[in-house]
This record gives structure tokens, C-alpha cells and sequence, in this order.
């Protein structure tokens, strides 16, 4: 079976787990690390890691809904931000860093806590433009676009 994994290689997966009945990492000696295989296999049912997924996504929600939509995944921020201190403590100077932001609250909801070193990484371009937009006016957010498997700050 090819596949095409998020980082536009080609896979080929001898499938080993039906050929000799156990998963093996052949892809090493293709090549490819048991980590790029994951991620081949990933892309086959789940397009989550894609940028361009989610630009797609945020761009069809933005047009439908406004600049201001946002959206938490997992559950409301009021649910969690009190966790926020509880891990980082008080000092509002701490850096804190949100990986797949998306257009989620939370930022905004530690900021409004009062932190004022917040970075929000997403790896949509789309939705970094929006959200860099949405809170120009708080100094101490800041979004950038990166992958958070890949980071080097
Ligand atoms: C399910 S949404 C969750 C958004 C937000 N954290 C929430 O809870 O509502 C996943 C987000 O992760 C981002 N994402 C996916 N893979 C990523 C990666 N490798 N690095 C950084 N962001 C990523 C997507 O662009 C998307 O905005």
C-alpha cells in the first residue's frame, strides 16, 4: 500500500502486522524511522495533522460565522483556567505556551488572569492571522505559526 504521509513521502507499507503477524518497524530499513511510519499511518484515517486542514477549516468558519468565532474542543476555558495557576503559579511574568491554540479562549482566558507572557502556537497559518488580529490590542499575547512535533524555541 502507498501512502503519503503529511511530509510528502511516499510509504510503502508492506502492512507487516497481516504479512508475518507481528508489527515490525521495516520502514527502517526503507529508510523511514518507526515515528514517520506513525505518522504515515496517522494520515490514513485522520487529516488532524495537515495544515492545510485547518486553514481550510478556520477560513470556512471564519466566512460562516465572523472574525470572532471561536471554538474549544475538549471543554469550556471557565473549566480549566484555574489550572493555570495551580501549575504555573502566580507570577504573571511566567512564560506560558499553548500548543494548537486553534481559535480556542484560553489564551484570552490566561491573559485575562492577568499573565502577560503568553505564546500561542498553532500550526495554521490561517488561524494565527486571525487570532494575531482578533487580540492586537493585548501586549503580552503573542501567536505564531509552528509545529509542535518540530519546535526550536
Ligand atoms: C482539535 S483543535 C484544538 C484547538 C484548541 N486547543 C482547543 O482545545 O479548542 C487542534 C489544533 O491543533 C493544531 N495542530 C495540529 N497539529 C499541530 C502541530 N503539529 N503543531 C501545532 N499545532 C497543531 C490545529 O491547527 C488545530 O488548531
Amino acid at each position: 500500500m502507498q501512502v503519503q504521509s503529511s511530509r510528502q513521502q511516499n510509504f510503502s507499507m508492506a502492512d507487516d502486522a497481516t504479512t508475518s503477524g507481528q508489527s515490525t518497524a521495516s520502514g527502517a530499513s526503507q529508510g523511514f524511522s518507526f515515528k514517520e511510519r506513525l505518522i504515515a499511518e496517522n494520515a490514513l484515517v485522520s487529516p488532524y495533522g495537515e495544515p492545510t486542514y485547518w486553514d481550510e477549516r478556520y477560513e470556512n468558519n471564519r466566512r460562516e460565522f465572523g472574525q470572532n468565532y471561536s471554538f474549544d474542543w475538549y471543554c469550556g476555558t471557565e473549566k480549566i483556567i484555574d489550572l493555570v495557576e495551580l501549575h504555573v503559579g502566580k507570577e504573571r511574568g511566567a512564560k506560558i505556551l499553548v500548543l494548537g491554540c486553534g481559535n480556542s479562549n484560553l489564551s484570552k482566558a490566561i491573559f485575562d488572569k492577568g499573565y502577560r507572557s503568553i505564546t500561542s502556537l498553532d500550526i495554521s497559518p490561517i488561524v494565527v492571522s486571525q487570532m494575531i488580529y482578533r487580540f492586537r490590542e493585548c501586549e503580552g499575547m503573542e501567536y505564531v505559526v509552528g509545529d509542535a512535533m518540530n519546535l526550536s524555541m
